[in-house]
């Protein structure tokens, strides 16, 4: 009986050295303490032996039993370790990017692009970001921006008049100059882009949804020295380039006087190119001192307080950025165009 445990066992040892799979150990485990198994039958067996040998070979087949119960479970234990090790190994070499769809792809929009690097631009200048809102009332469009109804200037601007009598989409973001003023005290700085709205035809520069951008500052013995350093300090900024000059011609804007163009040498050539069109100077601000009609109509008193604003199109900016020759395409949705950005 000794021989033949010692041989249950041998066996038993050699069969499990040999076992691949987990599916293999099962077996291997019913084959020997199974039911109706090997160790089952031997001590089976054992009932039919004597009490003193039973005596002797009793424990012997309960040290084969439990070794082997430990043997089957050393054996799944390292199974279990291998596989798990394995799908590790698979999981951290699996890559995700290589089933990133391509088809849905978000990109933020040029316009959104610049106008973030205007805003920081701005920030960094001290100033706040403001919203205004695109349905406006004639009063913050037009009239305390010191353009009384039928006053000629207000055909600069082609009007969107809702049906609401006095309502209207905003023809610039300078609307936002009396919200500013009523909302703040001097010293105020603010930036406001935003969407306005003309009635005009459209074409490859012309677009009657477009955005533009605001910057205002109030404050006391403001002068037009102060305009034009933030003015250029804010273009050298944006084109990334710290020599830009600029140069000043006289404009009309009823709400400003003096009210000045401002435009940027082009950033681009040295001796002209397509985007300055061969002039060397790219056309860029409204400008000018904010008018004293403007402040009273804002609540400041003009003898104490004075200021400067300037305005320009976020569009014609984001165009010559990314050499975009037709601003129709940013409302294209056309994604060949937009996923560039
Ligand atoms: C104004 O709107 C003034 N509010 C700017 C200003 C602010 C002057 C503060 C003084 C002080 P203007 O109408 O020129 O100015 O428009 C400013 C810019 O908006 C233009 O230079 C141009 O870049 C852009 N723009 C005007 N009309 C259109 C249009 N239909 N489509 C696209 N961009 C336009």
């Amino acid at each position: 009986m000794k021989s033949t445990i010692q041989k249950a066992h041998e066996s038993f040892t050699a069969k499990l050295n040999r076992i691949t799979s987990i599916e293999d150990l099962e077996a291997l485990r019913i084959e020997f303490t199974g039911r109706s198994g090997i160790i089952t039958q031997l001590m089976r067996q054992l009932g039919s032996f004597s009490l003193e040998e039973k005596r002797m070979y009793g424990p012997l087949l309960n040290d084969l039993k439990t070794t082997i119960g430990r043997q089957l479970l050393d054996k799944e234990v390292a199974f279990k370790t291998i596989d798990e090790q394995q799908r590790y190994k698979e999981l951290r070499s699996f890559d995700v990017t290589l089933y990133r769809t391509t088809h849905f792809k978000g990109s933020l929009h040029p316009l959104t692009h610049v106008t973030t690097e205007l805003e920081d631009i701005f920030i960094t200048m001290g100033y706040t970001i403001m919203d205004g809102s695109e349905v406006e009332t004639d009063f913050y469009n037009f009239e305390a921006l010191n353009i009384p109804k039928n006053h000629p200037a207000r055909d600069m601007q082609d009007t969107f008049w809702l049906n609401v009598p006095g309502l209207l989409l905003r023809t610039q973001t300078s609307n936002v100059q009396i919200h500013a003023m009523e909302q703040q005290k001097p010293p105020l700085a603010i930036f406001a882009p935003g969407r306005v709205f003309r009635n005009e035809a459209t074409d490859a520069t012309h677009e009657c949804m477009f955005m533009q951008g605001e910057c205002l500052f109030v404050d006391k013995e403001v002068s037009v020295g102060n305009l034009l350093a933030t003015a250029q300090h804010f273009l050298q900024a944006f084109f990334n380039k710290d020599d830009l000059k600029i140069r000043v011609r006289p404009g009309y804007f009823p709400f400003v006087e003096p009210g000045l163009e401002i435009d940027a040498a082009c950033p681009f050539c040295i001796k002209g190119c397509s985007i300055c069109k061969y002039t060397g100077w790219i056309e860029l601000l409204g400008a000018g001192l904010v008018h004293p009609h403007v402040l009273k109509a804002g609540g400041i008193d003009p003898a104490i307080y004075s200021g400067f604003a300037f305005g320009f199109g976020i569009d014609r900016l984001a165009m010559i950025k990314y050499s975009i020759n037709d601003n129709r395409l940013f409302r294209s949705t056309r994604p060949a165009f937009l996923d560039q950005f």
